[in-house]
């Protein structure tokens, strides 16, 4: 018997799966389709949504997707699902294997995953237990694929679930991509941050909310001019400021009893507790709005003190928080405009700017931030 084995994280299952299994099943022609969602990638750092949820969403979207004859012979494997452990792809075939010794194992791999091989567990052993497929995904370079995915040469919408992720938090319709069945979930579930908008105008000051939407609006557009996605530097502002949904004393219970890794943080409680809402604000994005871009929760993190090696996404957010339309201070203007001619120097400038602030009200100042403008000097 031909089995063709379907394994993710479906996180969340979109048009693109059911393209790739369908196109897979047309060049395989299996007599089962398994489709074994993960519990647990191991090859990816937190699921946005509860895993109870993608198996719903695989049956609501990815199943009644495919065409009739190979929904017939569908079923969903639910093995590595309900171990609530993390298995690997070696684990699932070897088993299937070793209980149906008979079965010709052929296994669809999306070409995230396939150009990630190096990566996988046991390579040798998953070459000798099955056959390896994919497609190409528009963007993927031919030169990432290893030689030993057949590949399937059939156009695939360039869908990705990271991006998805990224555009539904960002309160972007991505209902194109997703079967409406999974698209009605994710909002009746609120999953990926769906709502996070509404989260964020219901319990901020107008004010505040108000600065949100403006650093959300500067940063897109610093991302456009200095090459980083638009959508992840929306995030990004998005989410900057959440750790202000907590008024300061419930901030600073919140990062005691998260232990969150504040540098310095009795100090900081004591003399700038202003300063917290970032890393609450990191640990809120991630645990209460689903957000599982590290690089968008380093941005957060860092919007406050700065950090050494800061990314571009990192930076950008940093400028389009101090310089956004809503800031009245007379340089916030010039230096917007200057973020567009030359971002490290407005980088710059509005540490410059914090610290003077700081030190002019007779403030304290936290190490990170002055080891950060030492760190500017020091470059030639
Ligand atoms: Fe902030
Ligand atoms: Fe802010």
């Amino acid at each position: 018997m031909r089995v063709l084995l379907f394994g993710g994280s479906f996180d969340p299952p979109h048009r693109g799966h059911a393209a790739l299994l369908s196109a897979a099943a047309e060049r395989v022609a299996p007599d089962l389709i398994l489709v074994v969602p993960a519990f647990k990638a191991p090859l990816k750092v937190g699921h946005s949504a509860p895993a109870a949820d993608r198996l719903r969403m695989v049956r609501l979207g990815l199943l009644p997707s495919l065409p009739r004859r190979w929904r017939r012979r569908t079923r969903v494997e639910t093995c590595e699902l309900l171990s609530r452990r993390r298995i690997y792809t070696v684990q699932t075939l070897a088993r299937l294997h070793a209980a149906h010794p008979d079965w010709e194992l052929h296994f669809v791999a999306g070409s995230d995953a396939a150009s990630s091989w190096k990566h996988w567990r046991s390579p040798q052993l998953l070459l000798r237990l099955c056959r390896w497929w994919t497609a190409r995904r528009p963007g993927t370079p031919a030169r990432r694929l290893p030689s030993h995915f057949h590949v399937i040469r059939r156009p695939m919408p360039d869908i990705s679930s990271t991006g998805l992720r990224a555009d539904l938090a960002a309160g972007l319709d991505r209902s194109g991509a997703l079967h409406p069945d999974v698209a009605a979930h994710i909002a009746r579930r609120k999953l990926y941050g769906a709502g996070l908008e509404e989260a964020l105008r219901a319990g901020l000051k107008p004010s505040r909310f108000a600065h949100t939407m403006a650093v959300r609006c500067l940063a897109e557009a610093l991302a456009r001019r200095w090459g980083e996605a638009p959508r992840r530097a929306a995030l990004a502002a998005l989410l900057h400021d959440c750790g202000r949904l907590m008024r300061k004393r419930g901030q600073a219970r919140h990062a005691r009893a998260r232990r969150l890794k504040v540098p310095l943080l009795a100090e900081v409680i004591r003399r700038q507790p202003g300063l917290l809402h970032a890393y609450v604000g990191e640990d809120l994005a991630r645990r209460r709005f689903g957000c599982g871009d590290e690089a968008v929760l380093r941005a957060v993190r860092s919007h406050t003190l700065g950090a050494p090696g800061m990314s571009l996404l990192e930076r950008i957010l940093y400028v389009a928080d101090a310089v956004s339309e809503d800031r009245d201070h007379p340089k916030a203007g010039p230096l917007r405009r200057l973020a567009f001619r030359d971002l490290d120097a407005a980088f710059a400038a509005c540490l410059s700017a914090k610290l003077r602030h700081a030190l002019e009200r007779g403030g304290w100042l936290h190490p990170l931030s002055v080891d950060l403008w030492n760190r500017l000097c020091a470059r030639p």
